[in-house]
This record gives C-alpha cells, sequence and structure tokens, in this order.
C-alpha cells in the first residue's frame, strides 16, 4: 500500500485480505472514521466554551450543550445505530450494553462494538489530548436474535479489529484488523485521513515510563521494585524518562512511537485497577500486541482475561517488551497478589 493513500482506500483494499468479506466490517470502520471526525470538529471547539456556553447550559443558537464525554458517546452511538452495521454496543458511558434492532425488527449484522467514547477526560478543560477507543467482535449469538451479555464478554484474544483515535496535535486514527497497526492523520482542511504511519511496532527496548507516581505509596510492591530498578538505572548512567498525559490514548500513542511502558496497577486505593478491561485495556492489548509489545495485568497476558461482568477493572501494564516482562519478572516474586 503505498503511503499517501486515504484511510477509505486502505479499509476497502484490506477487505480483500479477508475471504468471504461482506463488507460489513469495512462499512463499520468507515462509521467510526465519520464519527471521529465529527467528534474531533467538537473537541478543537472546547476551549471556546466560556465564549459557547458550559455543559448544561444552552448556547447562543439555543442549542443544549453536553459534557464532552456524553457528546462523543452520543455521536459514535447515533453514527453507528441508525446505519444498522453492528447488531449491539457496549460503551463506558452507558450502565448496560445496548441491542441494536434493524428496521425488520431483526439484527443479522455480524459485529458488535465496545468502545471508550473519551478517554483522558480530564484533559479536556487543559487543553490536552484526548481520544476515543473501539474494539470489535463477531457475535456468537445466531443471526436474527436479540445480542446477549455473552457476545460482550469474550475474550480479548477474540477481537477483529480494534483501534482508537487520538485528538491531539493532529488528529490520527490508529487501528489492526489483526494485520498489523497501522495510522492515519487527519487532513483538517479537506476532513480526509492519510495513511501517514503504517506498521507502526513498539521498539522492543524502551526508555520512557507512564504511571502516576503519586499514588506510589499505594503501588504493590513489585511495581514499587519497579521503579527502584529504573532509578538504579538511572544512577548508572542510564537513560530514563517520565512521561504522564493521563490519557491512555495519548500515552500509548507516545510509547508505541518512541518505545516505553504505560502501567496503571492495582492499589490499596483501588485494589482492582483503574482501567477497564473492555473498553480500555482489551482494545488496547490487541494493538500492543499487533505492534510487536506486550500487555498483562501483572501477571498474565490481557488477552487471555475471562471477562465476568462489562465495566469490570483490571491492572495494566503495556508497551514495550522488554519492559513489560521486566515488570512482570519483579511482580512475580509475589505470586499471590499485591503485597502493599
Ligand atoms: P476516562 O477519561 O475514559 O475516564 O479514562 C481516564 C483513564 C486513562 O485514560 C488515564 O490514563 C487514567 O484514567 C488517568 O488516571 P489518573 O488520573 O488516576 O492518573
Ligand atoms: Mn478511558
Ligand atoms: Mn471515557
Amino acid at each position: 500500500m503505498k503511503k499517501h493513500s486515504t484511510l477509505g482506500e486502505f479499509i476497502i483494499n484490506n477487505q480483500s485480505h479477508f475471504s468471504g468479506s461482506s463488507g460489513e466490517l469495512s462499512r463499520l470502520l468507515n462509521a467510526i472514521r465519520l464519527a471521529a471526525k465529527v467528534v474531533n470538529h467538537e473537541v478543537n471547539k472546547a476551549g471556546l466554551v466560556d465564549i459557547l456556553g458550559a455543559a448544561g447550559e444552552t448556547n447562543i443558537q439555543g442549542e443544549d450543550q453536553q459534557k464532552l464525554d456524553v457528546y462523543a458517546n452520543d455521536i459514535f452511538m447515533q453514527t453507528l445505530t441508525k446505519r444498522e452495521i453492528v447488531c449491539g454496543i457496549a460503551s463506558e458511558e452507558e450502565d448496560d450494553f445496548v441491542v441494536i434492532k434493524g428496521s425488520n425488527g431483526n439484527n443479522d449484522n455480524k459485529y458488535i462494538l465496545l468502545m471508550d467514547p473519551l478517554d483522558g477526560s480530564s484533559n479536556i478543560d487543559v487543553n490536552v489530548s484526548v481520544g476515543t477507543i473501539f474494539s470489535v467482535y463477531e457475535r456468537i449469538t445466531p443471526k436474527g436474535q436479540p445480542v446477549t451479555k455473552a457476545d460482550f464478554l469474550q475474550k480479548g484474544k477474540k477481537q477483529v479489529a480494534a483501534g482508537y483515535i487520538v485528538y491531539g496535535t493532529s488528529t490520527m486514527l490508529v487501528y489492526s484488523t489483526g494485520r498489523g497497526v497501522h495510522g492515519f492523520t487527519l487532513n483538517p482542511a479537506i476532513g480526509t485521513f492519510y495513511l501517514s504511519h503504517p506498521n507502526m511496532e513498539f521498539p522492543r527496548k524502551g526508555n520512557i515510563y507512564s504511571i502516576n507516581e503519586a499514588n506510589y505509596v499505594h503501588f504493590p510492591q513489585g511495581v514499587k521494585d519497579y521503579l527502584k530498578y529504573i532509578q538504579k538505572k538511572v544512577e548508572e548512567g542510564q537513560k530514563y524518562t517520565s512521561r504522564y498525559i493521563g490519557s491512555l490514548v495519548s500515552d500509548f500513542h507516545r510509547n508505541m512511537i518512541k518505545g516505553g511502558i504505560y502501567i496503571y496497577p492495582t492499589s490499596s486505593k483501588s485494589p482492582k485497577g483503574k482501567l477497564r478491561l473492555l473498553y480500555e485495556c482489551n482494545p488496547m492489548a490487541f494493538l500492543a500486541e499487533q505492534a510487536n509489545g506486550m500487555a498483562t495485568d501483572g501477571y498474565q497476558r490481557i488477552l487471555d482475561i475471562q471477562p465476568t461482568e462489562l465495566h469490570q477493572r483490571v491492572p495494566f501494564f503495556c508497551g514495550s517488551r522488554s519492559m513489560v516482562s521486566k515488570v512482570g519478572e519483579l511482580m512475580g516474586a509475589y505470586p499471590d497478589g499485591a503485597d502493599y
């Protein structure tokens, strides 16, 4: 694929790699591409909130202003439901999964979608990058029947596709259908995503670590040991640096390009971790593995975890292989879990 192809062209070309493809996955990816552009437009206006009106207020045009995470959720939900291209959606912003009925009352669509419509929401008001994360599975309930919770509680390794949009200095859509990870940058003047980062890969070794170190005293001993290990290496002259945006999408994106690890461990404050297995960790783990990286909960592969509930949280260690392996080795000294 030539470097300057557009996302639309790439999706169509990629479809031919799947034998017997019905084009449904292509339609789904195209719908995400469209919703991403709409959300991007709104994210770019976030700084004008004092002028246009804050969440809960009515703006000058008489429109109700919504919080950006609710807005992003609505846009993705509407774009995907109105076009009848998925049979169910689960979102971090919704209490339960949503069954999508087709116009004939049935739904014969093949795929379900899970998403974190706005990731890094604490960054919205301060002009710092936020993102959207999505994850796609094939349904397991037979076609025609409404999807059930079991469709959404599949192991991460069953994902058909996953990706994210980062609304940053440039807006990028990065995704994988299991054939590597490819990144597309939006040209905002004409609203087109161009292939700018084909075959993205985590460097095997990295020197960036991303963790909310303010929680240090609450971390499990294995994570404390890893941070001490890094400090010792720095003392010995090795270069490590800490970078933490507080938006998983942005931290992951930087670490994939430059080499690094993102850690959100359990802590005595949040014993199950903070991030959501279905909406955040599974899709990012799928991308990490496709990009020659690794993702674990400190002990086992994220993609092997059997989910038991929609909003389940897990600890998350993700990034360059050598770094995730090293922290896993140190965590292994405490096999019974947290030793705070
Ligand atoms: P969300 O905005 O979807 O709730 O997710 C925020 C997540 C993640 O993106 C980020 O890395 C992490 O929470 C930050 O948590 P802390 O503020 O506790 O560091
Ligand atoms: Mn999030
Ligand atoms: Mn969110």
